[in-house]
């Protein structure tokens, strides 16, 4: 069988390093299972989370060579194994241990964002009426596994942590936020606090989220870039705001 070298960073939140694993490897083997390889035979203390190994569940997501991804879709036969292939945690939270991070203030966002809510049922027996070019707008949003890669690859949360001091939601929510915005039922406003609060206006569109996304979804040409729109349409179109000062618009 191929050997491959290893360097996967070893530590806790005081700090830590990369330390070196010469393994084989199997064709067809995915980076999680040469991780759960050197867990059993090397390093039983390595502390890496991950359920489905399906690419389903988000919970493997680590830096491999230095690129956000999931270990479970990472094919060995994808990586250049004549050199070291190093294995980090998501830069973007804080280490818990190993190759683990604590993910928990994307939960803190999801809780502040206005939920969704419906308007009254438009028929008698309560049921809504709605077009399906409506309902397959948001589609797309529906398919995130909160896997936090967009999160970790933004360069406002990797190097400036403004999603950490509460003032940037980062690209998984500004995906739930444009779900729940082109939702055809919901009646909510959440321009405001996009504006003012969750730093649309930070994203400079770079579009790294969209290449790290494992399903594909086009956060900022679909999710992000309308949201900015409507900001920009409601807070920054002259005559809106002439309306706004005399009294008769939002
Ligand atoms: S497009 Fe915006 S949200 Fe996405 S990575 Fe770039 S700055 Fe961050
Ligand atoms: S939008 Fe994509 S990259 Fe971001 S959390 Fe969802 S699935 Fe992961
Ligand atoms: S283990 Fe579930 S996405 Fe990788």
């Amino acid at each position: 069988m191929p050997q491959a070298t290893f360097k996967i960073w070893r530590g806790d939140s005081n700090g830590g390093g990369l330390q070196t694993y010469e393994t084989d490897y199997s064709e067809g083997m995915v980076v999680l299972d040469v991780v759960h390889k050197i867990q059993a035979e090397q390093a039983n203390d390595l502390a890496v989370r991950w359920n489905c190994k399906a690419g389903k569940c988000g919970s493997c997501s680590a830096e491999v060579n230095g690129i956000p991804q999931l270990m479970c879709m990472t094919r060995m036969n994808t990586l250049p194994v004549e050199d070291p292939i190093t294995i980090e945690p998501m830069q973007a939270f804080p280490v818990q241990r190993d190759l683990v991070t604590d993910v928990s203030v994307n939960y803190e966002i999801k809780r502040r964002i206005k939920k969704f809510a419906p308007r009254p049922p438009d028929n008698a027996d309560g049921t809504w009426t709605m077009f399906q070019a409506d309902i397959e707008r948001g589609q797309e949003f529906r398919k995130c596994i909160e896997c936090f890669l967009c999160q970790d690859v933004c360069h406002v949360d990797r190097d400036h942590h403004y999603h950490l001091e509460g003032t940037f939601i980062g690209p998984r929510y500004f995906v739930h936020t444009a779900y729940l915005d082109m939702h055809p039922l919901d009646t909510e406003d959440r321009l405001a606090e996009l504006k003012d609060r969750d730093g649309l206006g930070y994203c400079n569109i770079t579009k790294c989220c969209t290449v790290v996304c494992p399903e594909h979804i086009t956060i900022t040409d679909n999710a992000i870039i309308p949201l900015k729109e409507r900001v920009a349409d409601r807070y920054y179109d002259p005559v809106r705001k002439v309306l706004r000062v005399i009294g008769i618009g939002k």
